[in-house]
Order: C-alpha cells, then sequence, then structure tokens
C-alpha cells in the first residue's frame, strides 16, 4: 500500500471513498467536502493524500489550515474528512493515512492539528479534548465531544480562548 498526494484526476475515485464509507445520511456531505477541498486556494495548502492498494485508491484523508484573526503566527491545520472503502477497512490504511499527514504539517511547521471525530479512533494518534479546549469551532458542535486535537512540535497551548477560522469548504454548519 503506497500513500501519495491527490490530484484532480482522483476526484471521482475520492468522492467515491467517502460515498461508499460513511453512513447514508451524511455520504453526500462528505464525499463532496473531500473534493472541494482539492480546489481551495490557501496558504499554507490543503494537504490532501489518497492510498492505493493494488492500482486501486482505497483511502483519502485531507487535512486544510485553520487561522486565529488575532494571532497572525498562529498555524493551524484540521483533518477531515478521513475515509476507507469498506473492503479495506481494518488494515490499517486509515493509520497510514493519518500518520503520513501528520509527518507532512510538522515538517511546515504546523502548532497544533484539530479532528472533530470519534475520540475512540483519534485518541491513538495523540488527538485529546483537553488539548482542543481553549479553540473555539467555527459552529456549534452537535458532538461536543469529538472536538479534539495533537499539538505538534513544542507548541504550547493558549490559555485564553480564541475562535477558529475554517476554509470555505468547511465553512458550513451542517458540517459540524
Ligand atoms: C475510521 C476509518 C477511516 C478507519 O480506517 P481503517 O483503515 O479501517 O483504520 P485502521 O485499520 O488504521 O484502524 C485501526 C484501528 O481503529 C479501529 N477503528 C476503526 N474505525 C473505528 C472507529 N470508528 N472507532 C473506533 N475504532 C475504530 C480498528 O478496529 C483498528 O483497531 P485495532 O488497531 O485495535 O485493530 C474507516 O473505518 C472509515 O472509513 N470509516 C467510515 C468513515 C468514518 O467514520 N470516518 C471518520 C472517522 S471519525
Amino acid at each position: 500500500m503506497n500513500v501519495r498526494t491527490a490530484t484532480h484526476l482522483d476526484r471521482d475515485a475520492i468522492h467515491h471513498i467517502h460515498w461508499s464509507a460513511f453512513a447514508a445520511e451524511e455520504r453526500d456531505l462528505v464525499a463532496k467536502l473531500a473534493v472541494d477541498l482539492l480546489s481551495e486556494k490557501t496558504s499554507p495548502s490543503v494537504i490532501s493524500l489518497v492510498a492505493e492498494s493494488e492500482g486501486l485508491i482505497v483511502g483519502h484523508v485531507a487535512f486544510s489550515p485553520v487561522t486565529i484573526e488575532s494571532d497572525e503566527a498562529f498555524q493551524g491545520f484540521i483533518l477531515g474528512p478521513l475515509g476507507v472503502m469498506p473492503d479495506y477497512q481494518k488494515r490499517r490504511i486509515g493509520t497510514k493515512l493519518v500518520e503520513s499527514g501528520i509527518q507532512q504539517l510538522s515538517k511546515i511547521e504546523t502548532d497544533i492539528l484539530f479532528v472533530y471525530g470519534d475520540p475512540k479512533y483519534y485518541g491513538r494518534f495523540g488527538f485529546s479534548v483537553e488539548a482542543a479546549e481553549p479553540y473555539i469551532p467555527p459552529y456549534k458542535l452537535q458532538y461536543p465531544f469529538g472536538w479534539q486535537a495533537v499539538a505538534l512540535r513544542d507548541y504550547k497551548a493558549r490559555r485564553t480562548s480564541a475562535s477558529l477560522v475554517v476554509v470555505p469548504s468547511l465553512s458550513n454548519p451542517a458540517l459540524w
């Protein structure tokens, strides 16, 4: 299994992965998000990775930048969406995608990585609810216990709370 940077040519495969992996009530929204993130024009850029197995694209993850208006030096990212084709799950493909992304983010001097997802899954990568506490997500969360973060490098978390700004593709309350 190989992990590489996604391109626009992977759009249909990326859509198919999330549409197949996520539950019926969220699959359209998440698959559209994954494709939309390929076209975001941000600095730093969105990181979009695919996992290939035997010539097939079987997994995808995206990492997009998040900022704080009053703190120009701050550089965060948020992980999502992450999906692996149902027939390929539980083979550590999700783990490899997340770890590859974290490796790339560490190289570009990211302070902190956020995720909104299942703590039982993301805890293994060092994400915790405590680390995310000072950082206010852009919309009211349906599942507040899923809001987590992991500090990268030697970043020291803020003591005062601050609101995060996300990329346009994620600026949709239905995703939160
Ligand atoms: C979540 C997902 C990306 C994991 O991908 P994967 O390639 O199957 O994950 P891995 O093989 O790396 O899984 C490693 C471990 O996580 C566990 N795991 C997988 N999904 C989990 C979940 N939703 N909650 C808790 N644990 C989970 C596996 O059982 C495995 O446990 P083990 O190491 O003790 O055997 C995949 O199951 C998926 O696409 N799910 C549907 C979409 C989704 O929910 N994505 C967002 C996650 S919040």
